[in-house]
């Protein structure tokens, strides 16, 4: 007896060992790997530093006499600050630097385009980017991007979006300075021509399409999520052009999902636009979604880049990913290939691994938290790793945030430990 024991041992745990990682490959386990995210920053209400000058609490008085950009309608007073109104919504990292903007959609919003030393501490105050006398450059920046050539690419829409009260301050431009010399090389008007009846306030994010080798031929892919195109600029042209297709807009299906017990009944079409490597030629695959849908489409870049091209012809539907798949910014991920999700349905991040075809069985939530993660209003892939800006915008819209509680949170994890043994480590 005792003989046949310890012989069928070794045999039975090399079975099951086997039969694990048979598992393990094939199918997600279905462990919630939040714990792997650790915090960046989190902040109850945003500051502001202001050269030494500390704004921690309303500031009824206009500091600057000429600035037209402060009014505050409802108490028939210009109002600086109004701390409750700041809410985070785009972010971006280069080297020791967090650029951390705060859009225009109520009043009191000091400045839109901030930065904050990676190495503050917990609740950092936002500092005016590039220096405090340049707040009044900027209207309303939403998500920025960072290139390969050492430069940050926003869209400045222009608008003050305060509900029932739109204000085109001026005409949308795509701005973007260098940021090894913090100064602006470029300011472009996005005109009319390319705008659907003049409508501003859905250019909230903007990719980048750029070889490190020749900076001067970037590309830029702009989606307007309010009237369901993308806005390309060529910087060596100057030059911009609209591509429109029913791919881009929101799907009427998808909408009702939940955040934070709010029902989200938006009709947000193309939210995101994210590119794979490229090869040799620079050629690369670009994956879109709107944001009220559960599909993925991609199209070549270089189907975007030629203005004559046929893009009802040359895109394609990468499949659906599901119930409660609705998500906002997607990156991809060099390393691993795979596409990572700000999924707000399941206040979790979710991961598509692109060398494999893409079905509700592959894409996959790898993290989650009903507290932590509610609303990810920006996703991007830093090096190996996973950022995300949580900002709980539902809360703010339809009811009333807790300001004794945190409300904002910058988050990141190692890729490698989101997606080992998943279905997206391929
Ligand atoms: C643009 O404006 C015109 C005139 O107000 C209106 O008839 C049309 O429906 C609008 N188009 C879109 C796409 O909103
Ligand atoms: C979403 O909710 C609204 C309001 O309750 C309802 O009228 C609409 O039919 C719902 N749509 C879907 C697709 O369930
Ligand atoms: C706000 O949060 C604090 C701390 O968690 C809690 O004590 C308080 O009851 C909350 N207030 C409301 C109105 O929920």
């Amino acid at each position: 007896m005792h003989y046949i024991k310890i012989k069928a041992f070794p045999h039975i745990i090399l079975l099951l060992v086997l039969l694990i990682n048979v598992c393990k490959s094939q199918y997600y386990i279905g462990d919630n790997r939040f714990k792997y995210f650790s915090e960046v920053f989190s902040w109850k209400q945003i500051n502001y530093d202001f050269d030494g000058v500390l704004y921690t609490k309303d500031e009824p008085i206009q500091k600057k006499l000429d600035s037209i950009f402060f009014r505050d309608e409802i108490e028939e007073k210009f109002q600086f600050f109004k701390q409750y109104n700041n809410i985070p919504i785009g972010f971006e990292v280069y080297n020791q630097k967090v650029f951390i903007t705060v859009p225009r959609r109520r009043y009191g919003i000091p400045s839109t385009l901030n930065v904050v030393p990676l190495e503050t501490g917990t609740s950092p105050l936002l500092k005016p980017y590039p220096n405090t006398d340049s707040i009044d450059s900027f209207v309303s920046v939403y998500r920025p991007r960072v290139d390969s050539c050492k430069r940050l690419w926003m869209v400045d829409t222009g608008l003050i979006e305060v509900p029932n009260n739109f204000e085109q301050k001026r005409a949308p431009q795509i701005i973007i300075y260098d940021l090894e010399t913090d100064t602006e090389i470029l300011r472009h008007e996005i005109p009319m021509d390319v705008l659907v009846n003049g409508t501003t306030s859905g250019l909230t994010s903007i990719t980048v399409d750029v070889l490190p080798s020749k900076c001067d031929d970037a590309y830029a892919y702009i989606n307007d999520l309010a009237r369901n195109g993308i806005i390309v600029f060529s910087l060596k042209q100057r030059s911009l052009w609209r591509i429109s297709h029913q791919t881009f807009n929101f799907d009427i299906g998808a909408t009702n999902f939940t955040v934070a017990h709010h029902v989200i009944n938006w009709k947000d079409g193309l939210f995101s636009v994210a590119l794979s490597d490229p090869d040799n030629d620079g050629k690369r695959t670009a994956y879109y979604h709107p944001f009220i849908s559960t599909q993925e489409y991609s199209v070549s870049n270089e189907i975007l880049k030629d203005q004559s091209a046929d893009f009802a012809k040359n895109y394609k539907l990468e499949g659906v990913r599901g119930a409660f798949s609705q998500s906002g910014s997607h990156d991809f991920h060099s390393g691993s290939k795979a596409l990572f999700y700000a999924n707000v349905a399941q206040d979790g991040v979710m991961c598509w691994n692109t060398k494999i075809p893409l079905t509700t069985k592959t894409t996959i939530v790898v993290a989650q938290s009903h507290t932590k993660l509610v609303y990810i209003s920006d996703l991007k892939v830093i090096k190996d790793e996973v950022w995300v800006l949580v900002d709980q915008i539902p809360v703010f819209i339809y009811s009333q945030f807790n300001i004794t509680e945190t409300n904002f949170y910058v988050h990141k994890a190692k890729i490698s430990d989101l997606i080992k043994h998943t279905v997206c480590d391929k």
